[in-house]
């Protein structure tokens, strides 16, 4: 699968964690990567990290700002010569219970997991559509799927995530571009470290391939959906969760 070379791809939250495998994963297939975060202090850092800073370009933004989706979708067009892959990465946790969770932790996660999911799709539709292999992967999550104590907003905006990608899926399936979602399950990464202890665990004993999973394990994922061999997928969630969700 190295049929990257000259790809277009903007990644959000590219500074980090999945968000950075992914750009990694595509900038070693020579695709020219554009990383959005609203970190931007580690923005040297993270694009020597793909190994091939060269190809790639950092946009400090935020994706619950419309202007800054604008932004950032220009700058991947100028960088790239054009738009072929646009990948929602960028997601934030407020987990408590429902009792105390007050409209900030909701209208938060909210904000940057769905409405920054949906700002960036529409500010990039129109360059997705002109590619001749347009591409839209949302990284959504299992508990959008199952639900989890304590995540209310967050499961309720991934389960957002996925009815929003079936419905650009059917709307712009005319127009050759595909828009799929991977669901990772539980992923080491910084979101994850910040667990309460003994919950990575007990989330442990429930996955049949008995570990964790790695940045790498989604990338892959997200690189094959991204590929011309997966042209013909569109519409579909994909688990990448070691077997916990089936
Ligand atoms: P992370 O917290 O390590 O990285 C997220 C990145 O998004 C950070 O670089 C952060 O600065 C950036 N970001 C946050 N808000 C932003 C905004 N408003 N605009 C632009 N960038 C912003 O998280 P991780 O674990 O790499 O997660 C990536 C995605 O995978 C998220 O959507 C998350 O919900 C999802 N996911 C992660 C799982 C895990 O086990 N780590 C499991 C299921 C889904």
């Amino acid at each position: 699968m190295s049929d990257f070379e000259g790809v277009s791809v903007l990644v959000t939250g590219g500074s980090r964690g999945i968000g950075l495998a992914i750009s990694k994963a595509f900038a070693e297939r020579g695709a020219k990567v554009t990383m959005m975060d609203i970190l931007a202090d580690h923005a040297d850092e993270a694009m020597a990290a793909t190994g091939h800073p060269d190809r790639c370009r950092f946009v400090a933004g935020d994706v619950s700002d419309a202007d800054s989706a604008s932004a950032a979708i220009d700058a991947a067009v100028e960088h790239g010569g054009g738009l072929d892959v646009l990948v929602n990465n960028a997601g934030i946790t407020r987990d408590t219970l429902l009792m105390r969770m007050k409209d900030a932790d909701w209208d938060q996660v909210m904000g940057v997991n769905l409405k920054g999911t949906f700002l960036m799709t529409k500010a990039a539709s129109r360059r997705l559509m002109k590619s001749p292999r347009g591409r839209l992967i949302n990284i959504a999550s299992v508990v959008g799927m199952t639900g989890n104590a304590g995540q209310a907003n967050y499961a309720a905006s991934k389960a957002g995530v996925v009815g929003f990608t079936k419905s650009i899926a059917k709307e712009l399936a005319g127009r050759g571009v595909t828009a799929n979602a991977v669901a990772p399950g539980f992923i080491q990464t910084d979101m994850t470290a910040e667990l309460p202890e003994g919950a990575a665990e007990r989330l442990m004993s429930l996955i049949p391939m008995s570990r964790l999973g790695t940045v790498e394990d989604v990338a892959e994922v997200v690189v094959f959906l991204a590929s011309p061999q997966a042209g013909y997928v569109t519409g579909q969630v994909i688990p990448v969760d070691g077997g916990m969700v089936m």
